[in-house]
């Protein structure tokens, strides 16, 4: 029989799945990571582990990890972990693509709109006893139907936003690594170069992976670019843009304002510059925060993990397949 390891409590029709062909070993906290020393330990017993985005996954946790055959990570980002370093020990990583496309676009779309339209702030003026009258310019935001939207990475998260950016009346600018002839025919969206779409759009839409490459993508001068009026969403991962240099950007109002569902460090720290400022609306990290999507997720990861471990090959593999699975 195989031993898994689960980083975090799962619900039992998902845990039972898993024991019909390993003994599952599981970290039952929901609020609390599993602590690092005790990851490395299973790690070095555990024929597959399901993990989450909160598991780092570096080189030397897996020094002893002699038997393991599968990471499957519970999420769509997998830069968590080390996938160069699991592909020369000859272990499979999985990732959850697609089921969590649909929600994690409607959470960016709430995110631009909450940002453009001052939802967190107004509902706060309210309850803590501001609101003395309707007066013409009080909480005015920007408007949405009919604006600019650029979308940086038109992957299916991206052209899912697009699809409800048509519905806005949206002009739809997007930058990825390669055209995506298909988005431009369906949904009428433009393909512009990085610093054209940061300089033309209203709301720009982060949604790229986070690699070396994206680091900091959105800097300094990438922010310069940007209108004063135009606002910034990111739903992907927080690495992807210098935060210190989106803070300046913010309280020198060379930009509108940022809707922020991701951080470089996440849980954010409460004394974040970031979180001061009204007009950032800040969450934590719940793109894909449905009952159902993350139930989808959750089925997903265990069948990639146990298609592993039984030496299939598994649907959403991130790196080659060792050479003793076809
Ligand atoms: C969440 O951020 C994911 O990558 O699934
Ligand atoms: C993720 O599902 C993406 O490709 O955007």
């Amino acid at each position: 029989m195989y031993s898994v390891f689960i980083t975090r409590s799962l619900p039992d029709p998902i845990v039972e799945k898993i024991e019909q062909v390993a003994k599952v070993s599981m970290w039952e906290e929901e609020e609390v990571p599993v602590p690092q020393e005790r990851l490395e330990k299973e790690l070095e017993q555990a024929d597959g582990i399901l993990c989450l985005l909160t598991e780092t996954i570096e080189e030397k946790l897996l020094l002893g990890a002699d038997r393991l055959k599968i990471i499957s990570n519970m999420a769509v980002g997998y830069n968590n972990i080390d996938v160069a370093a699991a592909s020369k020990k000859g272990i499979m990583v999985t990732n959850t693509p697609g089921v969590l496309t649909e929600t994690t676009a409607d959470l960016t779309f709430a995110l631009l709109m909450a940002t453009a339209r001052r939802i967190v702030e107004s509902s706060t003026y309210l309850k803590n006893g501001k609101w003395q009258t309707w007066s013409p310019f009080q909480l005015t935001g920007q408007d949405v139907y009919g604006t600019t939207l650029g979308i940086i990475g038109m992957g299916r998260i991206g052209e899912a936003v697009a699809r409800r950016a048509v519905g806005f009346g949206m002009n739809i600018l997007y930058n990825n690594r390669s055209r995506n002839m298909e988005a431009e025919k369906q949904l009428g969206v433009i393909y512009t170069d990085f610093e054209t779409l940061l300089r033309q759009s209203d709301f720009v839409c982060v949604l790229t992976p986070y690699t070396p490459e994206t680091r900091n993508l959105i800097d300094r001068e990438q922010l310069s670019w940007m209108k004063k009026t135009a606002t910034l969403i990111n739903t992907s991962r927080g690495g992807v843009v210098n935060e210190d240099a989106l803070y300046e950007a913010l309280v020198g109002h060379k930009i509108w304002a940022a809707g922020l569902d991701v951080f470089e460090e996440e849980p954010v720290p409460l004394n974040h510059p970031l979180l001061s400022l009204p007009q950032v609306v800040a969450l934590p990290h719940i793109g894909s925060a449905s009952i159902q999507t993350r139930m989808r997720m959750a089925e997903l990861a265990a069948a990639n993990l146990i298609d592993g471990l039984q030496g299939k090959k598994p649907k959403h593999l991130v790196n080659p397949a060792p050479s003793n699975i076809e």
